[in-house]
């Protein structure tokens, strides 16, 4: 495709995630860089539904590169999925100029952009922001380091008084579907167990363990569980653990949304900024329908379908890390 690009659409959608707001001044300030016009879309597509657009400014996106959440909010859109919301969105792109779009977000967001493309053949390209890190096509998603590092300030905290009661800690963290999340912050605190999706959980050889664990007398014990875990979250792990061994005191805590707020760390500011500066690039080459990430620290690009439809896989040695670690 060669038509020039002038006007370019940007929104967040689906979960938000730390570095969303860093992206958005990448992207803002790189197309108007390039003298291209530059639109915020409110809500994701919902905003586009309801022709919610505001032209942005270099001033607009002024002191942002710090702040958790998104500017430009977010959603998930049902009516987009069908065919008369996906022309009513493309009808109120049209009629405001915007002739291409950043897309910030997860599969989700990039399943309704490849449908999106095969109707109407407009430009888009995705750049990869959710806390869960479970997107092919990338090492690391915008958001994912700020949140476990959130989990790692959080356990530590549980695991003082974990060790002060000689308690057994069982901590739901995210991840309705991937375990990354789980795996690498329990990697940091020095997690006894983590218990993810991608495996299956053998809460029988759990309870062996823990009990081994009670009788060389060590006095707390951290599971890190992801909220999609295929023996249930921490509230039925607690539940199977307790009736099997009611020695220990068990306590549960389900760290839940403050997963996702906070000030984006360093790592997430920079892959955001650079992500960002590299979708409009890619929009200026002529790019469309891929998914902008990095591998092995270098920018690259996943057709949409490819992202969606392929899992990204977990890194055994990081299991067996764990295995290996915990006493
Ligand atoms: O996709 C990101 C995520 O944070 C998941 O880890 C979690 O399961 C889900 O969003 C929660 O979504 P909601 O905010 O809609 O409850």
């Amino acid at each position: 495709m060669d038509r020039k690009i002038q006007h370019i659409g940007v929104f967040t959608s689906g979960g938000d995630a730390p570095g969303m707001n860093a992206c958005i001044r990448a992207v803002v300030r790189s197309a108007l860089n390039a003298d291209l016009m530059i639109s915020g879309i409110g809500s994701g597509y919902q905003g586009m539904l309801e022709g919610d657009f505001v032209s942005l400014g270099t001033s607009d996106v002024s002191n942002i590169i710090q702040r958790g959440g998104t500017i430009l909010k977010a959603s998930r859109c049902e009516e987009f999925k069908t065919s008369a919301g996906m022309q009513k969105a493309y009808d109120n792109l049209r009629q405001k100029g915007i002739d291409a779009l950043i897309a910030i977000g997860g599969d989700g967001t990039f399943r309704g952009a490849n449908e999106f493309i095969s109707k109407f053949n407009f430009p888009v390209i995705g750049i990869p922001g959710t806390i869960d890190n479970d997107m092919y096509g990338t090492d690391f998603t915008i958001g994912y380091d700020t949140a476990i590092n959130t989990v790692v300030e959080a356990v530590d905290k549980i695991r003082d008084t974990a060790e002060a009661h000689n308690r057994l800690f069982i901590i739901e963290v995210m991840g309705k579907d991937a375990g990354f999340i789980a795996l690498r912050s329990g990697i940091a605190v020095g997690a006894e167990a983590v218990l993810i999706p991608e495996t299956k959980t053998h809460v029988d050889e759990l309870i062996a363990y823990l009990q081994r664990r009670g009788e060389n007398k060590n006095s707390s014990s951290i599971i890190i569980v992801a909220e999609g875990d295929d023996a249930g979250g921490a509230l039925e792990i607690a539940a199977k653990v307790k009736e099997h061994y009611v020695d220990y005191d068990t306590r549960v805590s389900i760290l839940g949304h403050m997963q996702r707020g906070g000030a984006p760390t360093c790592m997430d500011r920079v892959l955001a900024s650079r992500l960002g500066v590299g979708a409009v690039t890619a929009l200026l080459e002529g790019k469309t329908n891929e998914m902008i990430g990095i591998i092995h620290r270098d920018i690259s690009f996943t057709p949409f379908e490819k992202a969606c439809k392929h899992h990204k896989n977990i890194n055994k040695h990081l299991l067996n890390i764990v295995e290996t670690l915990s006493g």
